[in-house]
């Protein structure tokens, strides 16, 4: 009786292990290539079964592309020349009479970008509602962006299914020109022009400048230029967004000239063409460069030893402004001393020997300037030191 039993386990365990199905395991798990690279997957089976039959699929259910093959003896799947569509699972089957099993593997397939915009030129009507989308594939998915031809600005978009869309509510003259749509990923770009003529009523004005932006640095003379086409010939004026025009300027044949332009001066400037049909703007940013000023807060300091030093350096100016701290007559600064990139000076317990007179130099890509701050340690006892 205890050696049918015993022979029953046996059995059992026999039986059980017999009735296993085989154990899949699929060799890279992920693999990411580029378009046109080739990769293999190796399918592994233990199975104490024969025959195993082994099958590749996608899990999405698709057919394999006809760049992907099998091998003899169905282990090996090879991708080859790979393209886009290759991208995602796929899946080893194992069956035998015991059961079937799988295991999944990824394909990342990476290619570059294609923007897809409409054939121009696109003729519109003036106050035409216009729209321009541009869709990119490519993969990893590529940032796109719309840019007009001239101009370095990013021009805004809506997003919309996947698209990057260009809007005008209500189209006008000067709107018209190359739109350039870009899009770029990590395996690289791809960008696509597109003309928008915008035409308005024969005869109607439009305006265009010489230059959309410029950057010019303070106290020099500028000038800009708009010209206009239509009939009657249009009349020029030129205005600043949100602000008068500087003081000191002079409009003569559609030429706005500005003398001694200061930092203030940076802004939009708008030329409107005007005739019985309608109005035309055009517009030019300019920026004024300057360089810096500086100034120490505070300028004179008294402390005892033991307290600590804080001097703020500032500076008006364009960005970005370095700061760099010395002391007269020594250069170096106390080895306690620490600085900030925005102009601080620091000493946390000043001693007798850390009184003299601070220099920070502010300097920018037009200039530098100076300040001074001058700092008196009195000690306790020592009453008679002088300023
Ligand atoms: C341009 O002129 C038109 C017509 O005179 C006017 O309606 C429009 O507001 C002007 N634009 C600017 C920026 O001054």
């Amino acid at each position: 009786m205890g050696s049918s039993a015993a022979v029953l386990i046996f059995c059992s365990l026999i039986c059980s292990v017999a009735a296993q199905a085989p154990v899949v395991t699929v060799e890279p798990r992920t693999a990411t290539i580029h378009q046109g690279e080739s990769v293999s997957y190796r399918c592994q089976v233990k199975s104490n079964i024969q025959p195993v039959q082994l099958e590749w699929r996608r899990t999405n259910n698709q057919a394999l592309l006809d760049n992907v093959k099998i091998g003899p003896d169905g282990s090996v799947m090879t991708v080859a020349n790979a393209r886009p569509g290759n991208h995602g699972q796929y899946r080893c089957v194992a069956i035998s009479s015991a059961g079937r099993s799988f295991d999944n593997a990824v394909l990342n397939v990476k290619y570059p970008p294609k923007v897809l915009t409409p054939a121009g030129p696109l003729r519109v009507t003036t106050g035409d509602p216009v729209a321009m989308e541009c869709s990119a594939t490519g993969r990893p998915h590529p940032t796109v962006t719309w840019t007009r031809r001239g101009s370095t600005l990013h021009l805004v978009t809506q997003e919309i299914n996947n698209g990057h869309t260009l809007k005008w509510p209500s189209v006008r003259p000067e709107d018209s020109g190359v739109y350039v749509c870009q899009a770029d990923n990590n395996v690289g770009k791809s960008e696509a022009e597109v003309e928008l003529i915008v035409m308005g009523p024969p005869g109607s004005p439009v305006a265009s400048v010489n230059t959309e932006e410029m950057t010019v640095t303070e106290g020099q003379t500028v000038t800009m230029e708009c010209k206009a086409t239509g009939s009657p010939p249009p009349v020029i004026t030129w205005s600043k967004l949100r602000a008068p025009l500087p003081w000191k300027h002079t409009v003569a044949d559609g030429v706005l000239t500005l003398t001694d332009v200061g930092r203030q001066d940076s802004g939009q400037y708008i030329c409107n063409a005007t005739n019985i049909h309608g109005y035309s703007e055009a517009y030019t940013d300019m920026e004024v460069d300057t360089p810096p000023y500086a100034t120490c807060l505070p300028d004179q300091l008294r402390l005892q030893p033991g307290n600590s030093l804080i001097i703020q350096c500032l500076a008006h100016g364009s960005h970005p402004i370095q700061f760099t701290w010395s002391r007269m007559g020594r250069g170096r600064l106390p080895a306690a001393a620490e600085t900030t990139r925005d102009g601080k000076l620091m000493i946390a317990n000043v001693k007798q020997s850390d009184g003299g007179t601070y220099k920070c130099v502010a300097t920018n890509h037009i200039g530098s300037s100076e300040a001074m701050a001058k700092v008196i340690i009195k000690g306790h006892l020592l009453t008679s030191q002088r300023d």
